[in-house]
Parts: structure tokens; sequence; C-alpha cells
């Protein structure tokens, strides 16, 4: 069996007028191609969440956020909780992406009371992690991977794991133009099944791994072939209509 997700990370782009364009034309997609078997997710900024919330209402479409705070409420000046999310329609929410691990100084401990808050309010978290280019090149990436996973997913049980959606992204592919290869794809993608199932069980099969970093309609197919690659977090490539909407025609194809 093999799931897609197609997720979009719009990061900070687009203003709410410019969010319901790009959206409209994601939702003519999907309406189209009614029997689209990929699930498909959209992750506007904050300022747009609500508005889209309310144009994909009742539609295969989905809505994330791309971050939260754990607390549900109180004075937490410029911070967004879970249940405020979820009241605008929003079932996913990215955390620990490297840009906020990087220029927010977002540390593991942070990230994994943000996974455990928003299992808490039965939404789904996507955890990002990944390597940076000086790790990889002195031979560290699994270490890190490791490392990140374990302090991210700490109090997670083998019931909850496919709860969670686990997107790879080295660091050194992200916004740069040259994603990771193939082989180095499916390498990272082997290692993480095989270290979540070892440390959760069975059900760590079903968990979503999701490819991030320079993805784009050039090399998906090459990507989304990989047997234990279920889908993209894709940065870029998701603010046009054409080259989102032709990933996800792709995922289409090796869908099991
Ligand atoms: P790019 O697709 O622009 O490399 O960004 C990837 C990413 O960071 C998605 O979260």
């Amino acid at each position: 069996m093999k799931n897609m997700l197609i997720a979009g990370n719009w990061k900070m782009n687009t203003n709410v007028f410019e969010s319901q364009k790009l959206v409209e034309y994601i939702l003519g997609f999907v309406k189209t191609n009614a029997t689209l078997k990929s699930k498909v997710l959209v992750c506007p900024p904050f300022t747009s969440v609500y508005a889209i919330g309310q144009m994909i209402e009742n539609t295969k479409l989905l809505l994330g956020a791309q971050n939260c705070y754990y607390e549900e409420k109180g004075a937490f000046t410029g911070e967004i909780s879970i249940p405020m999310l979820e009241y605008c329609g929003v079932s996913h929410i990215i955390i620990g992406h490297s840009e906020r691990r990087s220029y927010f100084k977002e540390e593991d401990e942070i990230i994994n009371k943000k996974l455990l808050a928003i299992l808490e309010y039965n939404l789904t978290p996507i955890l990002c992690i990944g390597e940076t280019l000086d790790e990889r090149n002195q031979g560290k990436t699994f270490d890190i991977l490791i490392n990140q996973l374990d302090k991210d997913l700490a109090g997670l049980t083998g019931d909850t794991i496919e709860r969670v959606v686990i997107a790879y992204e080295p660091v050194w592919a992200i916004g740069t133009g040259i994603s990771a290869t193939r082989e180095q794809v499916q390498e990272a993608h082997d290692f993480l099944r095989h270290f979540l199932v070892g440390k959760f069980g069975e059900k760590a099969n079903r968990v979503y791994l999701l490819y991030g970093g320079s993805l784009s309609e050039k090399n998906a197919d090459e990507i989304l072939s990989i047997e234990n690659v279920n889908g993209g977090l894709i940065g870029g490539a998701s603010l046009k209509g054409d080259s989102f909407c032709s990933i996800i025609q792709t995922a289409e194809k090796y869908i099991i």
C-alpha cells in the first residue's frame, strides 16, 4: 500500500487576495479530477487561513498551518493556538521546519510539546526533520535524524505514531533548486521507515513520509516513485498553481 499527501508550504508568501486566487486554481483542479486519491493540502500564512478555510469547506482540499503554539490561550503575545486554527478548518500543522529551527531558535523540546498538543486536539502534525550540508558532509546525516526523531517524538506510543506525518527536508535542498538525488532520498526514507518501525512497531508502516527540498514538476516523477516516499512538502513550486497541480498528477501514478 502506498498513500500520498501533496502539501504546499507557502511560507511567508501571498496576501489574502493572492492566496484566494491560488486556492481557486487548485480547487478547480481538485474538482475537475474528482477521482483523485492523493490527499492535497495547502498551508497559507496565518492571515489567509480563515478565508481559505471558508473556500475549501466541504471540498476535498485540506488546510494546514505553518506553525502553532502549544498552550490553549492566554498571555502569549503574537502566538496562535491549536483550537484557533481548528476553528478555521485547519487539519494539519507544520512543526519543526528548519527555517523555524534556525531563524527562530525553535528547539526540540518546544517542537515535542507542539507535537503532543496537536495530537491532543486530534489534528495532524507534520514534523520536519533534516540535516545541514555540513552535517551530511561529515557523515552525520542519520545521527541527526535519529536525534531529532528521538527528541521530537518523545512520549509517543506505537498507537499514536501513525497520526504523525514526517517530512524529510535536507536543509541544503530547501529553496536552492538542488533537490536531493533519487539515491539520497531513497536511502534516507528507507532508513526513516526502518527506524520508526523498529522504535514504534508495525503501525509506523502507515506513517506518511514526505520529501521536501526543491521538489518541482521536473523531479516529481523521480522522487515520488520511490517506495517509501508518500508525497511531498513543497515550497516554491506550490506557489504556482500549474506546477503544484502537475506534482499532484504525478503522485496519482504511484498510489497503490
Ligand atoms: P522548496 O520547495 O522551496 O525548496 O521548500 C521546501 C520546504 O521548505 C517545504 O517546507
